[in-house]
């Protein structure tokens, strides 16, 4: 008779004692404790077999021992559901590993590494200056008259400390320190950030990107930027590409011009990114004005030169046919994942 009592009290012991460590353990531990043909139903089976005084003590330690059960499974369970379980879970070592989601480039850098690519082949050396920039190096070292619209509070961020320093408009200001500091050859490429105070739009951002280049030696031709924007434009937008230059006005370069590509999304055929022209404004070029090659105290009639100057954002949105500025800003995930650095 006894040996009912010590059977029922070791079953407890067993209960308060054990730790399933995950579902597969618990249910193991539900099945032995809670389950139809569990061992409690046998010790219950059991209480048939006592003589009618020792019924009533046996009863409560069978309540006892079926409250631990259910009390432990619950705690147990609650424990898993919150992730909270004190139980120590052993890793299944043979689950195979998380995926790491692989990052993408930004399309304005892939776009810039794809220009700093294409003219480090021909010996275009990357350099930069500071986006904070003063009158001289900005505009008047550039040739840039005292009254030039550009200088306008509404196109310049200027230091509200001291008017003459300035938010950098262009890239061409690093031409100024390139030429200051150093003896031709010069051979570069400025990428870089600019700003202007413009209304945010589509179409124009206070804050965007460009590359600027400069080639200054003796004997630097017209003919020899025509051909460097050639071999850009085909690099850059395919081998059949064309390029065109129209007539313009920049007061550090004479002569200045307006260079086009020939549109590779439609063939020339006319389309809405082409305004049915054929052909799209990729940038500015011309070359060195004698005076900014004076200015940097370099003398004209050694050295001639050409630069050109190209926005990164309007090359990056005629390549993925992107028609939002706005969009490179806003760093939304859905808009940046879509770009791998195969351009
Ligand atoms: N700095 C000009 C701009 O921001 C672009 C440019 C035009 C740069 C002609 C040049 C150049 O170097 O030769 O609009």
């Amino acid at each position: 008779m006894q040996e009912i009592f010590d059977k029922a009290n070791s079953v407890l012991e067993e209960i308060k004692s054990s730790a399933p460590v995950n579902a597969e353990e618990m249910e193991q531990f539900r099945i032995k404790f809670l389950g139809t043909k569990s061992v409690l139903k046998d010790l219950f089976g059991a209480m048939a077999q006592l003589p009618v005084e020792r019924k009533k003590e046996y009863g409560q330690l069978m309540n006892t021992l079926k409250a631990a059960a259910e009390t432990k499974f619950e705690e147990l369970k609650a424990g898993f559901d919150t992730g909270k379980s004190s139980a120590k879970e052993i890793p299944d070592l043979t689950a195979p590993g998380y995926d790491i989601p692989l990052g993408t480039r930004h399309p304005l850098s892939i776009v810039k590494n794809k220009i700093i690519d294409i003219f480090s082949r021909i010996g275009f050396v990357v350099a930069e200056g500071p986006e904070i920039e003063d009158d001289w190096h900005n505009f008047t070292a550039l040739n840039t008259p005292q009254d030039h619209p550009a200088r306008d509070m509404q196109d310049t961020f200027f230091l509200t400390e001291d008017k003459n320093y300035m938010l950098r408009t262009h890239t061409s200001s690093v031409q100024i320190r390139k030429m200051e500091s150093e003896k031709p050859p010069l051979r570069y490429i400025f990428p870089g950030r600019v700003y202007r105070n413009e209304t945010i739009s589509a179409r124009a951002h206070c804050t965007f990107h460009q590359v600027e280049g400069l080639y200054i030696d003796d004997n630097v031709s017209f003919a020899d930027l025509k051909q460097t924007m050639l071999y850009f434009a085909q690099e850059m937008f395919g081998r059949n590409t064309e390029i065109r230059f129209r007539p313009s006005f920049f007061p550090f370069t004479e002569p200045s011009a307006e260079m086009d590509i020939s549109c590779f999304i439609c063939n020339q055929k006319g389309c809405a990114v082409c305004k049915h022209s054929g052909w799209v404004e990729i940038g500015g070029c011309g070359m060195v004005d004698p005076a900014v090659l004076e200015n940097c105290k370099l003398d004209p009639k050694k050295y001639s030169g050409f630069a050109f100057g190209m926005g990164i954002e309007r090359i990056t949105m005629l390549k993925y046919q992107i028609n939002d500025l706005r969009l490179f800003f806003e760093n939304d995930i859905r808009f940046l994942k879509q770009f791998t650095s195969a351009v």
